[in-house]
């Protein structure tokens, strides 16, 4: 039985935590490109080299070139420019298109079996151009989003209580951008609703501050967005894959009619299991929660119309 492939494209801050976590939890090999010379070979080593110490597993090694990434069962791609203080996501959409189009085709030459996971921003709108790009069936073409998005509202929740983050559950939908829509209604610590411990513009806040999540860590950064929790997640996402969990996660997918959308990449929660996206779970939601899930679409459909593929 050989040993599950991780490649990782983009060797920046999220491409190399998340390597490091695969590596850590021993999810397979992992191989790092990047187009900077000497960046992905050293940051491999480097992370090779403290494997004696952690004690894991795992063969780690960095390329500019994309032949070690032959065969990947899972790829990630981060590959890209990331926000800097007063921009938008979709201020990063022409620069990020070229780069996403280049990669991807180099990618499937060599991996036509794998799952992609796409993580560089707009997220949305390149997810959608993975899809298209790769030809792939719609399953094995993945965003990471929804997962940091709710991970951040949950982590806003236990510094409000007091409480521990492992009893929170939460579930967002939508786009990865301001008007992305948490679901207090479906917010419960340890199956006791949100509501019972925090009234209403409480939670309002927190949802606010969710939004705004991604935002927040820019202008504290100043020169780089968030990476520690990008990266968990797309590796929490890996991992459900690669062990075929059947986790119920919020993802970003091929839409084509579910929630009355069509020929988009949307955020919703899914089966993730070894076949991909094993289902799209529909929820029946409140006129007011249609609402705010059209108004994320349509922000969506705007910045895909703007790649100008047709
Ligand atoms: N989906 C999310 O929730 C989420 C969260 C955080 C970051 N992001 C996005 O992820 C991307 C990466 O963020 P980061 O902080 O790691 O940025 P970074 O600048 O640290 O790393 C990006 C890397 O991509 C490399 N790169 C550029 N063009 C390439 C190409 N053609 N082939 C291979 N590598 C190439 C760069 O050399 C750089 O090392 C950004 O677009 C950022 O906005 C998304």
């Amino acid at each position: 039985m050989k040993r599950k492939k991780i490649s990782i494209i983009g060797a920046g801050f999220v491409g190399a935590t998340a390597a490091h976590w695969a590596a850590t939890k021993e999810l397979g090999d992992v191989v790092l490109v990047d187009i900077l010379e000497g960046i992905p070979q050293g940051k491999a080593l480097d992370l090779f080299e403290a494997s004696p110490i952690e004690g894991f597993d795992a063969k780690v090694t960095g390329s500019n070139g994309y032949e070690e990434t032959r065969d990947s069962d899972i790829v990630i791609i981060t590959s890209g420019v990331p926000r800097k203080p007063g921009m938008s996501r979709e201020d990063l959409l022409e620069i990020n298109k070229k780069i996403i189009e280049s990669v991807v085709d180099q990618v499937v030459a060599r991996s036509p079996q794998a799952v992609l996971i796409a993580v560089t921003n707009p997220l949305d709108t390149m997810t959608y151009l993975t899809f298209k790009r790769s030809k792939f069936p719609k399953q094995r073409v993945i965003g990471m989003a929804g997962i940091l998005d709710t991970a951040r509202y949950k982590a806003f929740i236990a510094m409000e209580l007091g409480i521990s983050v492992e009893d929170i559950q939460a579930l967002l939908l939508g786009g990865h951008g301001d008007e992305m829509v948490p679901l207090p209604r479906y917010t419960t610590i340890s199956g006791i609703p949100l509501s019972h411990f925090l009234p209403k513009e409480k939670i309002d806040r927190l949802v606010e501050r969710t939004r705004k999540g991604g935002g927040e860590i820019v202008n504290l950064l100043k020169t780089g967005s968030a990476f520690y929790a990008p990266s968990a997640a797309a590796i929490q996402m890996t991992e459900a894959i690669l062990k075929d969990k059947k986790r119920i996660l919020p993802c970003c997918v091929y839409l084509d009619g579910e929630y009355g959308l069509r020929d988009l990449c949307f955020g919703v929660p899914v089966k993730l299991g070894g076949g991909g996206i094993e289902s799209i779970i529909e929820l029946d939601l409140t006129e007011e929660e249609k609402k705010l899930v059209t108004r994320s679409a349509e922000s969506v459909k705007k910045s895909i119309l703007e790649l100008k593929l047709s």
